[in-house]
């Protein structure tokens, strides 16, 4: 196993099926225009022996499916049920919801247990503005059809003092109505932010987020796992809510990430456009390539912050989160 100095080791991944996305949001793309897949991105196949691979070198317990969105590719139908059989604690899928009324079928019969779903408005003038792209209605069924299957949901909403603040208090009801853990995630600077203002304008951070809920809500900070990138807070007798604070509270010091892009790239920091490619590795059989990725992760577990997220021109796109 390989551990750091900080005593940190790998065992969440999250693959990035594909680069493309079929939202726009204004956060994450600048010019408004679709995210398309990355050149030479690997098949369904590849990356599951990738996935097995990195279970067998780096001791992953846990897997998240992201994009991109992973919903949009043709990969997903193959990919999910084949890696519900790989020997993982936990599998998941982040997705932007559009295409959950689909596959909700597929996702079911695969024996997925949770799903996170991206929403950061409930009023959908507001949702198109910030998406630029998709459509609530959809998104909301999509929700419900994971509720029915039996799937744990958590929404992810991602706070912007410009577009849905106001949407912060309606969100944290339509889900403590439901059950869903809603996480609201610190927006990160990162791709286009890093450069122009919008950042600065648009960060609302976990102090504002708190106090804004507790206008209409008592609260008490609660458990949550010890390698977990959220804090948590528990309303009485209504449920759990969580704060993704990079930036308040960051959580560099116990992160297990790795993360592997979909043209088959490990990055070891979200906060880091260091890139270790593994596709060489993949043509090897599985001893060599094992040994060759000990290597490749050694260096990958190097690029993590000791303390804090620093921020990256690295586009979420690529790697989703
Ligand atoms: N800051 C915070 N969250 C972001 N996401 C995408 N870009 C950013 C950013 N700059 C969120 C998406 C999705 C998750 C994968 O990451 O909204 O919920």
């Amino acid at each position: 196993m390989i551990v750091d100095a900080h005593g940190r080791r790998f065992r969440n991944l999250r693959v990035s099926l594909t680069a493309a996305c079929n939202y726009a949001c204004t956060y994450c793309v600048p010019n408004g225009r679709r995210l398309q897949p990355a050149v030479a991105e690997l098949s369904a196949e590849e990356l599951l022996r990738a996935v097995r691979l990195l279970i067998e070198s780096a001791g992953i317990e846990k897997l998240r499916i992201t994009g991109g969105e992973p919903l949009l590719s043709a990969k997903f139908d193959a990919f999910l049920p084949a890696v519900m059989q790989l020997p993982l604690n936990d599998v998941s899928v982040t997705t932007n919801g559009q295409l959950l009324p689909r596959k909700a079928e597929l996702i079911a019969a695969a024996g997925l247990k949770r799903i996170n779903v991206s929403l950061d408005t409930l009023n959908p003038l507001r949702f198109r503005a910030i998406a630029r792209s998709g459509d609530l209605a959809t998104v909301l069924e999509g929700i419900e059809l994971m509720r029915d299957a039996g799937l744990k949901v958590k929404v992810n909403m991602v706070p912007l003092k410009s577009a849905n603040v106001d949407q912060i208090l309606p969100m944290l009801e339509y889900c403590l109505e439901r059950n869903i853990e809603l996480r609201f995630i610190e927006l990160m600077n990162m791709g286009h932010l890093k450069h122009g203002s919008a950042y600065g304008r648009d960060f609302f951070g976990m102090d504002d987020i708190l106090a804004l809920i507790g206008r209409r809500y008592e609260f008490a900070r609660t458990d949550a796992a010890y390698d977990s990138t959220s804090v948590r807070y528990e309303i009485p007798n209504r449920g759990v809510f969580g704060i993704i604070a990079n930036e308040s509270e960051p959580f560099c010091a116990s992160c297990t990430r790795l993360r592997l892009s979909s043209n088959g790239y490990l990055y070891g920091c979200l906060s880091s456009s260091k890139r270790h490619a593994i596709v060489d590795a993949l043509q090897l059989p599985d001893d060599q390539a094992r040994t060759v990725l000990q290597n490749r992760l050694m260096g990958a577990l190097a690029d993590k912050q000791t303390l804090q997220f620093k921020g990256e021109v690295t586009v979420m796109k690529f790697i989703g989160g």
